[in-house]
């Protein structure tokens, strides 16, 4: 391996804590400057780390020892930050989504493939051992043939904990579009990529209130759906049924689940790196806990960074701008089914990344 890639993080806000809490763990990327709209967030960032100087958005992207940009802005900003550093020849991973529409998120996939410059997305969960341990049950046929998978988020709302919550109730946000892609990356690194889909969708209310830090009280619109179902076709045959709400109070249900002919598999939170994987086997009397088998250990957010470092050039990095894409893409179709009132094809198609063995 050669010198560390160098990042230059844009967008300094909630999320930032946690890649900055990771950086120190990870060989193959070196964080070296910061950005925000608000630069006082980008000085912050700076002060906790001397190796990072704190720049303009336009420095940062025209800095010659940045060569990857951390794109850690809102989802309705993810397309034009991606754009703009693909532009400047940087290469990009970003938070999830992709973009907030998948035209916006066509045109991010295409302008990197044609700079030959490497795209990736968050999550990066799917490469802890609570995903890679379920990948490797399924993969080594302990389920048999996979029949089918549900998948269930439920919070009430991140405005009752977030302090500028506003992008989560517009277009990019909601419940499918900000804790989709930890469950959707998860279903098609379980069982691959989605063939069709069908959608219902609803919105409890108009408006929400902030429950946390300065602007506490404020109330803020709701202009995306609050409340999702769907049914996936996998291109294998394999149907997923999803319930993502921001609307609901709480479940019991697993986060996960996927069943097949010889078994069904408990699969832990999407949204973490870690967790349980239990196994139900035909005829078996109870459920069992299997060993971690696979993914990185005691990862973090960041991961899929070290892990695109580490990708061979030309190749895609398993956090990969292709995946986020096609995971995108179901999404929004999704969203259009519900609305449309009928199946929508979806026309992408990605592979499933490599497994991850246990490292
Ligand atoms: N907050 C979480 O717990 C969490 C968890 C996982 C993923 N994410 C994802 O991380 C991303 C950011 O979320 P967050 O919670 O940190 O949001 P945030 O609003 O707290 O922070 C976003 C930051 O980006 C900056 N920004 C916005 N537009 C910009 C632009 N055009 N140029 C430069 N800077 C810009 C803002 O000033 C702000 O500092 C989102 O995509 C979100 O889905 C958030």
């Amino acid at each position: 391996m050669g010198q560390p890639l160098n990042v230059g993080i844009i967008g300094c806000g909630t999320i930032v804590r946690a890649y900055l809490e990771t950086f120190p763990r990870l060989k193959a990327v070196k964080l070296v400057a910061a950005a925000d709209i608000d630069f006082a967030r980008a000085e912050a960032v700076a002060k906790q780390d001397p190796g990072v100087r704190a720049l303009s958005v336009a420095d940062l992207l025209a800095d010659d020892q940045v060569d990857l940009v951390l794109n850690l802005t809102i989802p309705l900003a993810h397309a034009e930050i991606a754009l703009q550093a693909i532009g400047a020849g940087k290469s990009v991973y970003g938070e999830k989504p992709l973009a907030a529409t998948t035209r916006d998120g066509r045109a991010v996939l295409d302008a990197a493939a044609a700079a030959r410059l490497r795209l990736g997305c968050a999550p990066d969960t799917v490469l802890g051992t609570g995903i890679q341990t379920a990948r490797t049950a399924i993969d080594d046929g302990l389920l048999g043939r996979p029949i089918s998978a549900t998948a269930t988020m439920v919070t009430p709302g991140h405005e009752r904990w977030h302090p500028n919550p506003d992008f989560y109730y517009v277009a990019g946000g909601g419940p499918l579009l900000d804790m989709g892609p930890y469950y959707l990356t998860a279903l098609v690194t379980l069982l691959g990529p989605v063939a069709s889909v069908i959608g219902a969708a609803s919105r409890t209310r108009d408006s929400r209130i902030i429950g946390s830090g300065a602007r506490q009280g404020e109330i803020i619109p709701v202009t995306t759906d609050t409340h999702v179902s769907g049914v996936l076709t996998h291109a294998s045959g394999a149907l997923s049924t999803i319930f993502m709400s921001f609307d609901a109070v709480a479940t019991v249900s697993a986060h996960i689940e996927v069943h097949g002919e010889q078994g069904s598999l408990v699969v832990p939170d999407p949204n973490r790196f870690d967790g349980e994987v239990k196994l139900r086997r035909l005829g078996a009397a109870d459920w069992e806990t299997l060993p971690v088998s696979a993914g990185y250990v005691n990862s973090s957010r960041g991961f899929g960074l070290e892990d695109l470092a580490n990708t061979g050039n030309g190749q895609e990095p398993r956090a990969g701008g292709k995946l986020a894409f096609h995971v995108l893409e179901v999404m929004e179709s999704l969203l259009a089914s519900a609305h449309e009132g009928k199946a929508v094809a979806i026309e992408s198609r990605c592979d499933r990344p490599p497994a991850v063995p246990l490292t």
